[in-house]
């Protein structure tokens, strides 16, 4: 049997590290084509060597753009190589425009189509991700879900029958790596190289076009940044660098120090060995959540609910609230595993093995 992954940007790398390790258990033809969306050493190359992912047996080399012309370019390029590869299955990750456009390529020359990470929803359709996976899940025939509310999604808009949930392929390489770093008794680089004690700062990520692209919201993001009560190092994604120097904001001053982007390995050591997150990503909330570390997100809604309803997840707005919550106390410890028990992509090859 032959599978396709279509990635192209950082979350698809993390995702298909466990996806292509338990492909070659299961004895799977797996061809990987990457669309080049993310094309930076540090939100692309570095993730295929720390995570041990086979190079990609294509690359399409189709980069920045407006959505449109990144989505659009992606097509074109992938009209002229799926269909040749003859796959069983198209398999395409999580929300990014380079979901869509495998979805919708493989959808209209009639390849079956899996969709990994169905059924996620933040109900904002101001969010490009949000369009992409709504309309990636309807164009898809198999839809594996990371968990019982992704699942009650789905099925709230007919997609049922085509649904099976397999749990969430980042916990399984989120277990594997922190258990490397604690074997290996890893240190955090960034606060080495920053000269910070475990424990004493806050790791932060903010690249959501929702937060970098509108001067005011950023400006008031990098403003409480800088009055959280202990430091806070952003890993600045090049969008904030770029949207920054753009609006002429600094990336620094009181609390806030800057950092480039890390490699997967140097995040779970530097988030593990944190007091908290303050974040817009999706994957990182929950990462933080099964490394137990109180997370304060940046957006209105989050797609996983369950971070917040354990009490280890706030959403806060720009201003007071969001200095309030990145500076609140751990909550009490939780033994809830609403992300699966690391096995979740042993349960995909299965899934496309058994078929519709
Ligand atoms: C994309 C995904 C988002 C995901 C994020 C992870 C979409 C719509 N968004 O957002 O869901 O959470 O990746 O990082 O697909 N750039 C570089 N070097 C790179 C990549 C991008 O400099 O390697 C710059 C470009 O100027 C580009 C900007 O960053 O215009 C944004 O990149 P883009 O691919 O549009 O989306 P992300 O913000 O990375």
């Amino acid at each position: 049997m032959r599978i396709v992954s279509v990635v192209g940007a950082r979350p698809q790398f993390v995702k298909l590290a466990p996806i292509s390790h338990a492909f070659a258990r299961a004895d799977l033809d797996h061809v990987i084509i990457h669309t080049g969306q993310h094309y930076d050493p540090m939100l692309s190359a570095v993730f295929f060597e720390e995570l041990d992912i086979p190079a990609p047996d294509i690359h399409l080399g189709i980069g920045s753009g407006s959505h449109g012309h990144q989505t659009g370019a992606m097509m074109a390029a992938l009209d002229d190589v799926l269909p040749d590869l003859e796959p069983d299955w198209v398999l395409v990750y999580g929300d990014t425009n380079s979901t869509l456009a495998a979805a919708v390529c493989a959808a209209k020359t009639h390849l079956p189509l899996a969709h990994l990470e169905a059924g996620l929803r933040s109900f904002d359709r101001r969010m490009p991700e949000e369009i992409n996976r709504v309309l990636t899940d309807h164009a898809a025939d198999l839809l594996l879900a990371p968990t019982t509310v992704a699942a009650g999604h789905l099925s709230d808009e007919g997609l049922a029958t085509r649904t099976v949930v397999v749990g969430d392929v980042m916990t399984d390489v989120l277990m594997s790596v922190r258990d490397r770093v604690l074997d290996r008794n890893m240190v955090s680089p960034i606060a080495t190289e920053l000269g910070l004690e475990d424990g004493s700062y806050s790791i932060a990520t903010i690249h959501r076009a929702e937060n970098t692209d509108d001067p005011r919201r950023l400006a008031a993001v990098l403003d409480s940044l800088r009055n959280v009560d202990h430091p806070v190092v952003v890993l600045a994604h090049p969008r904030l660098v770029a949207r920054s120097a753009q609006f002429g904001l600094e990336l620094g001053g009181g609390a806030l120090l800057s950092h480039p982007p890390v490699g997967y390995r140097e995040l779970v050591a530097s988030v593990m060995r944190s007091r908290g997150v303050i974040t817009d990503s999706g994957g990182l909330q929950k990462e933080a959540f099964l490394l137990q570390v109180p997370t304060t997100t940046v957006r209105p809604s989050t797609e996983w609910v369950e971070t917040v309803e354990l009490g280890w997840n706030v959403l806060a707005e720009p201003g007071p609230a969001l200095v309030h919550a990145a500076s609140r106390p751990r909550p009490a410890d939780t033994e809830a595993t609403p992300y699966g028990d690391g096995h979740a992509a042993d349960r995909v090859a299965r899934a496309l093995q058994r078929g519709l």
